[in-house]
């Protein structure tokens, strides 16, 4: 969940930038967003021209600088699920506290920020509900900073919010946890660039080889078509499915404003994961 990002060297011609004192950024918006552009225009001629669709996040993502580098060149290894399982470590049900689903309690005063409430279903692609599984969140907070030696840029940390929860789905597939809205935050990509506003999942399944990993985002967020990582996801309504609804029978009484979010694991619906991508917990 660190935002370094090893982008390669500045291209050679210095006009577009824009200070040259920021020689890891200096690649324009505007550039990015042309890159972007251009990826969804050839998809798009693409699908007209009968290739498949498209409703993963592409591995090696041009405008995404730090996919070229790491993105895999090579199959995955193949493991049997099994064998992992004789030397992973496990949990169990009542190692999940109820109280880690609340990550507004978890030092002696209250976190600054907007008050939310977060809940949605895990449900399989016949909309079955994925009962007990193990959801972990982790966010920014308020101010769009990590509690991470990596996340070194200059908003205020906030000591009664470290951004991780943890919780298990109900009986009916619900989950549930109440946090601050997490702000956007600068990352390293190219000039100016902003990450929009989002909080990310892990699901662990049975096993740790079914785990998933995916990112949340909230409703209108003016940076979703300036985002290189939002956008590696060539299909339109796929992105679609990352963000949540606000819901106003999830919002609380003068307490926390509600969003809704639900997690399809199969099926056409499926919401999009990064659990292919070789350093997912390196994720900006
Ligand atoms: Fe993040």
């Amino acid at each position: 969940m660190s935002k370094a990002s090893e982008a390669p060297e500045t291209p050679s011609g210095t006009a577009e930038v824009p200070d040259t004192r920021l020689d890891r950024a200096a690649e324009s918006q505007e550039k990015i967003t042309g890159e972007i552009r251009a990826v969804e225009d050839a998809y798009r001629a693409g699908r007209e021209a009968g290739a498949p669709e498209e409703t993963g996040p592409r591995l090696d993502y041009p405008p995404y600088r730090s996919t070229l580098l790491r993105h895999p060149t090579k199959s995955l290894v193949h493991a049997d699920p099994e064998t992992i399982e004789l030397f992973s470590p496990v949990f169990g049900e009542r190692d999940v506290h109820p109280l880690e689903a609340d990550l507004t309690i978890q030092h002696n005063g209250e976190p600054i920020g907007e008050r939310i409430t977060v809940r949605g279903r895990v449900v399989d692609g016949d909309g079955r509900p994925v009962r007990r599984q193990l959801v972990e969140v982790w966010q920014a907070n308020a101010a769009g900073r990590y509690m991470h030696k990596r996340d070194q840029h200059p908003a205020p940390l906030d000591p009664n919010f470290t951004g991780v929860g943890r919780m298990l789905t109900d009986d009916d597939g619900w989950y549930e946890f109440q946090s601050v809205k997490p702000g956007p935050y600068p990352w390293k990509n190219h000039f100016k660039a902003w990450r929009p506003a989002h909080i990310h999942f892990s699901l662990f399944g049975r096993e740790f080889t079914q785990r998933v990993v995916t990112q949340m985002y909230f409703p209108g967020d003016p940076l979703f078509p300036l985002d290189p990582i939002f956008q590696t996801i060539p299909d339109a309504a796929a992105r679609e499915r990352l963000i949540a609804t606000y819901d106003h029978d999830i919002t609380t009484h003068e307490w926390a404003t509600g969003y809704r979010w639900d997690i399809v694991l199969t099926g056409s619906r499926r919401t999009v994961f990064e659990q292919d991508r070789p350093e997912e917990g390196d994720d900006e």
